[in-house]
């Protein structure tokens, strides 16, 4: 298994592409089902959770072709054909190992009339279930039923479009729901519905593919169904996550990195934490600038919330960095039940952090030193790297395989500003 060697201490200097978003990538390669012509998507991350949505599209019969890039295109193209789709069946073996799968459920409900998913079962951040993406389908005629470890849901007759108001915001049920309601029969309201930029950016792939939804980005979406979808071209976001983790990466390190192709408007609520923690955080013509203000950082609280609150796929690299603060921080996380496995890790390498349920107190001005870590998760083992790229010595990260689930070419990107990093393949 691979591992990466960090030689902590210095500062990083130069300039970063941004990616493609992976999780704005995974439901607009879902979003492919919907029609029987290709949907072409460029910008798309080379990252072992795309290659696990393209092995589940295969599965289902799906043609899913990488292409050329063309002018103006950028990242990875995948054209994908859906018109030959033979089963309707997301297989235990690829849900597992990525919970994003249950994003073709609605999908392939609103097309075929049926479809069957595996449950995703638990994940190291906490129970996860799938409650509110099931009631939102059900709420559109879907018949759905649990058996042996499949989520089976029918409509034989079609969706028909349904008023639904979440009870709690959910980023993938709100997407499996736009989807379903694109091809259900007559006009959906969904309320309370996530507000986060892959919400936005899947509703503009689904208008290209002749959908008709309004209200994206606000706390209400309106979908008027409609009796097929063609297809169509679009360009993936950049991952304001990747953006985010190196913003964190340069004010752990006093470092000053531009970030091209970063966008503020996606990361208003962490730039303003990061600017009170004492860094300048500015846009430019082409993303983001990023150093330390003046001095060390200070303690600064944070409280994890849905968009356009602080993400809390932010939350652990925070914590990294606010380890390495004058003062203390309080970080409370409010969206998964147990997402401060990264907080023991960081332990191993001097950190002072108590942890009282849902709240983590960081006491910062902790020297950090290298040490032999575990990632548990994909966000927690990015705030394990700041911490060994701000650290004494050598710090090496196990479990390599949850960081490239999400960080495309993190070790080079990191490697090219400077960092002294490197995987070591077994
Ligand atoms: C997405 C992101 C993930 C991010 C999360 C929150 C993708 C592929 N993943 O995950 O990186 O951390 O948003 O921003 O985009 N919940 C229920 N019932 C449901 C669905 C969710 O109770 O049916 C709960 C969850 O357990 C969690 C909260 O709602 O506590 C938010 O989860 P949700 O927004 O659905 O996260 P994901 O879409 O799974």
């Amino acid at each position: 298994m691979d591992r990466i060697l960090i030689r902590g201490g210095r500062p990083l200097f130069g300039d970063i592409d941004i990616s493609g978003s992976k999780n704005a990538a995974l439901p607009l390669m879902a979003a492919a089902i919907l029609t029987s012509e290709t949907l072409r998507l460029s910008n798309l991350p080379r990252l072992a959770d795309i290659a696990s949505m393209r092995r589940l599209l295969e599965t289902l019969g799906a043609e899913v072709v990488e292409v050329p890039v063309e002018d103006g295109e950028k990242g990875m193209v995948l054209e994908i054909q859906a018109s030959g789709v033979k089963s309707i069946r997301a297989p235990y073996d690829l849900v597992r190992k990525m919970r994003a799968s249950v994003l073709v459920l609605g999908p392939l409900l609103a097309r075929f009339g049926q479809a069957e998913v595996s449950l995703p079962g638990g994940c190291a951040i906490g129970t996860r279930p799938v409650d509110l993406h099931l009631k939102a389908l059900e709420a559109m005629g879907a018949q759905i039923t649990i058996e042996a470890g499949y989520i089976r849901a029918e409509a034989p007759e079609g969706l028909t479009g349904a008023d639904f108001a979440f009870p709690l915001v959910s980023v993938g049920a709100t997407e499996n729901a736009m989807m379903a309601a694109a091809l259900a029969a007559g006009e959906s309201r969904l309320v309370n519905v996530a507000r986060e930029p892959e919400i936005s950016d899947l509703a503009h792939c689904l208008v290209a593919m002749g959908a008709q939804v309004e209200g994206a980005g606000s706390d209400t979406i309106r979908i008027r169904g409609v009796g097929s979808l063609h297809g169509a071209r679009h360009a993936v976001i950049p991952d304001r996550i990747e953006a985010g983790t190196f913003l964190m990466a340069a004010a752990i390190t006093d470092g000053d990195l531009r970030l091209r192709g970063a966008e503020m408007a996606h990361l208003e609520r962490p730039i303003e934490l990061l600017r009170r923690a004492g860094t300048t955080v500015e846009e430019t013509n082409n993303g983001l600038h990023v150093k330390r203000t003046n001095g060390p950082l200070v303690g600064t609280d944070v409280m994890t919330e849905a968009f356009p609150g602080f993400a809390t796929d932010l939350q652990a690299q925070f914590m990294a960095l606010m380890t390495t603060a004058t003062g203390a921080s309080m970080i409370t996380e409010t969206i998964f039940e147990n997402r401060f496995m990264h907080v023991p890790e960081l332990h191993r390498m001097g950190a002072n952090i108590t942890v009282h349920g849902a709240s983590a107190l960081v006491r910062g001005q902790q020297k950090l030193t290298g040490a032999e870590v575990m990632a548990t998760d994909l966000r927690a083992s990015v705030s394990l790297v700041l911490a060994g790229l701000a650290a004494e010595g050598e710090t090496v990260l196990n479990r390599v395989y949850h960081l490239d689930r999400g960080y495309e070419r993190i070790e080079a990107k990191l490697a090219a500003c400077g960092a002294e990093i490197e995987r070591l393949t077994a």
